[in-house]
């Protein structure tokens, strides 16, 4: 705190000898922060030891002035270097503790945040749009809780019809409203009435989206899935743009070799109306198992649009037509990538769905 060789002029010192002997018997014992807080207030401070002295010795004898300032000056600068360099060293020891408590084990691998990728399903409902986007169409969307109107009136479907049958839908309950006309919609053809009802012609859109049956699971059947519908109103719209259109959709999605099959059928909302088959990747056509035997595979449903139809949303059918379409989202999936079974889709099981 001084220099040696002051050390005993400054012990036998009358004024400070006491309070140097003090100080360093004080400092021995202090060893954290705020003893040598204390200390620096008892010695330095406004009323401080050290400061007494200092402010005493104008009062002193002329000839103690000059040797009693020259020491209490030294050891007011001594203490102050010591305070500061014992703090100093506090600081570092303390810093010290907590990098070694807080250490950390780098060696260790980190673990990994596991991140999602799209659905199997949903990557090829975006194929799907993609290739409609570039021949023209729109996206749109309706709801899957539905009104009997939408998925069954509008779409032409009369009352008596199979698919409407508590075997065949879902109804909903609101309750306390008396209503029986709330379903999950059966297919996403309500979607079509939804956007001609609210858009005039030209229409070029189609909707994805989820639909329900009151189907037992097997190996192909789901109460809950997916489809995507089609929809074209314009002027002077025949069958061979419904034929084009969709070999063009079979050959991207499918493969260029492909070939596109039309079978008559039936549906309320179109007329004529047809099934639509694309040739068997499987075996080419030749007929096999996933193909049972027949070489083709069907992917959709699809027609002209109805003139009763066109009735129901305010379309002049004399001056519009356009065709519709429906296709099965699992049906196209499990035909291009093989998968044997719908239920996989839903099963959540990361082992089926990290394959594709
Ligand atoms: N909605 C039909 C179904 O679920 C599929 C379908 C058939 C949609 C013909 C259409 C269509 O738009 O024109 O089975």
């Amino acid at each position: 705190m001084i220099p040696e060789e002051l050390e005993e002029e400054m012990l036998s010192h009358p004024g400070l000898g006491a309070v140097y002997r003090k100080l360093k018997e004080e400092l021995a014992g202090a060893d954290d922060t705020r003893s040598l807080e204390e200390i620096r207030v008892a010695y330095l401070g406004r009323k401080g030891a050290i400061t007494s002295v200092l402010q005493g010795i104008k009062e002193l004898p002329p000839e103690e002035r000059r040797s009693t300032g020259r020491l209490a000056n030294l050891l007011k600068q001594g203490l102050e270097e010591e305070l500061a360099s014992r703090l100093e060293g506090i600081r570092q020891r303390e810093l010290e503790e907590s990098l070694r408590r807080e250490r950390l084990d780098i060696s260790l691998p980190g673990r990994r945040v596991p991140y999602g990728t799209r659905h199997l399903l949903s990557s090829i409902i975006e194929e799907i749009e993609d290739i409609f986007i570039g021949l023209g169409y729109r996206v749109a969307e309706g709801p899957e809780v539905e009104l009997d109107y939408y998925n069954f009136e509008a779409l032409n479907t009369p009352d008596w019809h199979p698919s409407k049958s508590l075997q065949d839908t879902f109804y909903v309950e609101i309750p306390g409203s008396g209503r029986r006309d709330v379903l999950l919609r059966t297919h996403t053809s309500p979607v079509q009435i939804r956007v001609m009802e609210s858009t005039p012609p030209p229409v070029y859109i189609i909707a994805p989206g989820k639909a329900y049956r009151h189907d037992v699971p097997d190996a192909t059947h789901s109460p809950m899935f997916h489809q995507v519908e089609g929809l074209a109103v314009d002027e002077g719209i025949s069958l061979g743009d419904l034929k084009g259109t969709l070999e063009t959709f079979a050959k991207r999605m499918f493969g260029e070799d492909r070939k596109v099959r039309f079978r008559p059928h039936f549906f309320p909302f179109t007329e004529p109306s047809a099934e639509v088959d694309v040739s068997c990747n499987m075996c080419g056509g030749a007929g096999c198992r996933v193909c049972k035997g027949t070489g083709w595979l069907e992917i959709l449903g699809a027609g002209m649009v109805d003139p009763n139809v066109f009735a129901y949303v305010g379309y002049d059918p004399e001056k519009w037509s356009g065709f519709a379409f429906g296709m099965g989202v699992e049906r196209i999936a499990l035909l291009k990538y093989g998968v044997p079974d719908i239920r996989f889709f839903f099963d959540n099981d990361l082992r089926l769905l990290r394959q594709y």
